[in-house]
């Protein structure tokens, strides 16, 4: 049942970037919320606008984007707030962590250094008590000896341990919503395991929302309350992940379940499972972005944009004319491409 205010909601939000070739439009009209302690998973192949999306939400984007919508945080718009403002925003209402830990973390300071000067930087506490906090929060992620951790540079220690130390960082600022960016690619499989596991515990610990932004779509099955499907800068599918994972309704989510990996697939071969690639910004294909690789696109997805459509009453939706109440009046489709993808579960019905 979804009836709390959202903590986060994203709005219409569209990112362009300037480049030598001209503006690209990287993120269009993205939506979607997310809840108090709810877990919300942003999936897409690689290039589909995922970290660009969690960047824009945190403000970060730098130089040379342009973002127009809105983002508001517990009903504050924080689209438009300084660098100064943002700042409070950022940990205290929500943090990030990314794929890859050493971008995060000062290779010339110990970890306990930056544990601490992030503790004092959002809570005035000692710098006795503030150690004491640091010694905790590593204790808390896992790792062992947290007392002599706190002594260690970030090259000392191993790729998990980085990642549980970034959480920790991310944890002393305690946000109420924790946006994870593929936390665990760069890890092995029984390590990403237990980061996940982690971050699950810590998660409800903390009563933090979660955004996990993932294309493991067994990560999502095993984590996500609900899914945000996006796909060459647009969300193409949205819903509770009970529902999506059993009857998606947008052929790329149907295409992106074929790629769950399973013990005897390598990951990185199954990222490759659907034929062809996202289209890069500069050339978006008209129609439906999904076209030119899906194996049910007819007529009508070559030209006009295609909608949001709302399913079961607005809990979720779906951008393609053959999902759902959409779907009615298609039987006399001309099927245009020869993709081998196949199409929703749910026009077997
Ligand atoms: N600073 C930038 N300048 C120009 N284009 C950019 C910039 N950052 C991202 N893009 C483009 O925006 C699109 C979306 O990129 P994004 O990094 O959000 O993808 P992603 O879904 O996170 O992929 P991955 O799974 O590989 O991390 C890509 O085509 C990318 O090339
Ligand atoms: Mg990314």
């Amino acid at each position: 049942m979804r009836n709390a205010a959202p903590l986060l909601a994203v709005h219409d939000l569209h990112v362009d970037f300037d480049t030598p070739a001209g503006p690209v439009a990287a993120v269009s009209g993205v939506s979607f919320e997310i809840e108090p302690n709810e877990t919300v998973a942003l999936v897409g192949e690689s290039g589909s606008g995922k970290s660009v999306t969690a960047l824009a939400m945190m403000r970060l984007l730098g130089r040379g984007a342009t973002l127009r919508g809105q983002i508001t945080c517990d009903g504050r718009d924080i689209t438009g707030l300084t660098e100064k403002q943002m700042r409070s925003v950022r940990g205290r209402a929500m943090t990030m962590i990314f794929q890859d830990p050493m971008s995060s973390l000062d290779p010339l300071y110990s970890v306990g250094n930056q544990l601490v000067e992030t503790v004092r930087l959002h809570n005035r506490m000692s710098r006795a008590r503030a150690v004491e906090r640091a010694t905790e929060l590593l204790d808390q992620v896992g790792i062992a000896d947290p007392r002599g951790r706190l002594r260690a540079y970030p090259h000392q220690l191993s790729g998990g341990q980085r990642q549980r130390v970034m959480i920790a960082l991310a944890l002393a600022c305690s946000p109420r919503l924790l946006i994870a960016d593929e936390p665990t690619t760069a890890l092995d499989v029984t390590i990403e395991a237990q980061i996940l596991e982690l971050i699950r515990g810590l998660q409800r610990e903390y009563r933090m929302s979660l955004l996990l932004v993932t294309h493991d779509m067994a990560v999502v099955a095993e984590m996500a309350d609900r899914v945000v499907v996006m796909y060459a800068g647009q969300v193409v599918e949205s819903g509770a992940a009970e529902q999506i994972l059993r009857q998606p309704q947008h052929p790329y989510t149907t295409a992106l379940f074929q790629c769950i990996p399973t013990p005897v697939t390598d990951r990185s071969a199954a990222l490759t499972a659907i034929p062809g690639a996202v289209p890069s910004p500069h050339e978006l294909p008209p129609g439906c972005r999904f076209h030119p690789r899906c194996a049910v696109a007819f007529d009508r997805c070559v030209t006009g944009q295609v909608p949001l459509f709302p399913l079961d009453g607005g809990a979720r939706h779906s951008r393609c004319w053959l999902s759902g109440d959409a779907a009615s009046g298609r039987a006399d489709r001309t099927v245009v491409t020869s993709a081998s993808v196949p199409g929703p579960a749910r026009r077997r019905r």
